[in-house]
């Protein structure tokens, strides 16, 4: 049961062992390139690898990527097609090198939306990968913040129907074992290119006390320099936890 940051004090490090990401700006890379907006998530494919690979050879050790939003299908029907056929395409390509570099790979989000073709792929790259621990990639596909909490609270009554009556016992741990990625800790560092600032319904419930980082980059220009940026960034932040900064340094000094 990984740790809540509003229950207890997580212990930190330099390195985030979690870092989740907003891949955005696609569609303004290629726009600016007078290209296509699906030029722009073609492209985009690179910047995870790239991503995958540093993240491995820096020691972290969860990287959760968003996808698609539950919010995207309201996207032109052919920009939604090409998303669903690169998603197809990447999983039958990259599943090997994922298995050589120790990536256990999980997808999570409301997947029964997905065409059985894509979901029998994903089930099929989920157990190949599933023995492996050097890092642990999520793909957060037609997924959404609010839908992880509610489909949480739906299960959580389904394996304890008597919470309905005693509703006081309805408390942090008996929902976080229900949320889709219970198994990872909190994000540490978040991630989002493409210049917005928001969250966008992504990991709302798990981003109480993550470090915010946005750039400007497009995320198919989002190199392992960038991703360096953010890191140094990170490593400057004093995580506080609702303690005082005094407070911090007393403990450090011990
Ligand atoms: C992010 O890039 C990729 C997905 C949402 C699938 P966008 O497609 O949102 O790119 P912009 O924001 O329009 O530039
Ligand atoms: C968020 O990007 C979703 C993904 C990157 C998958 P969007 O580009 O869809 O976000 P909004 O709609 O601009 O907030
Ligand atoms: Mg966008």
């Amino acid at each position: 049961m990984a740790i809540s940051s509003t229950l207890d004090i997580p212990v930190t490090s330099t390195v985030p062992q979690h870092v989740a990401i907003i891949m955005d700006g696609n569609g303004r890379w290629a726009a600016k390139r007078l290209l296509p907006r699906t030029a722009g998530h073609a492209r985009g494919v690179q910047s995870v690898r790239s991503a995958v690979e540093t993240c491995g050879k820096l020691g972290v050790r969860y990287l959760t990527l968003f996808a698609f939003s539950s919010e995207n299908w309201r996207r032109p029907a052919d920009e939604v097609s090409l998303l669903m056929r690169l998603f197809v395409q990447v999983l039958e390509k990259e599943v090997l090198r994922l298995q050589e570099k120790g990536v256990r790979l999980r997808v999570v989000g409301d997947l029964s939306a997905f065409e059985p073709r894509l979901q029998e792929l994903i089930e099929q790259a989920q157990s190949k990968t599933a023995h492996n621990d050097q890092l642990h990639l999520t793909i957060a596909a037609n997924y959404g913040g609010r839908w992880d909490i509610l489909q949480a609270m739906r299960r959580m009554l389904q394996a304890s129907p008597e919470l309905a009556q005693n509703t006081e016992q309805i408390n942090e741990p008996a929902l976080t074992e229900h949320l889709s990625m219970a198994w990872a800790p909190e994000p540490d560092l978040f991630i989002r290119t493409g210049g917005e600032q928001r969250i966008s319904n992504f990991l709302i419930w798990q981003l109480a006390y993550t470090e915010l980082f946005f750039t400007d980059c497009y995320w198919p220009d989002f190199n392992s320099d960038e991703l360096k940026k953010a890191f140094e960034w990170y490593r400057n932040r004093e995580r506080r936890f609702g303690r005082t900064s005094a407070q911090l340094q007393a403990a450090a000094s011990n």
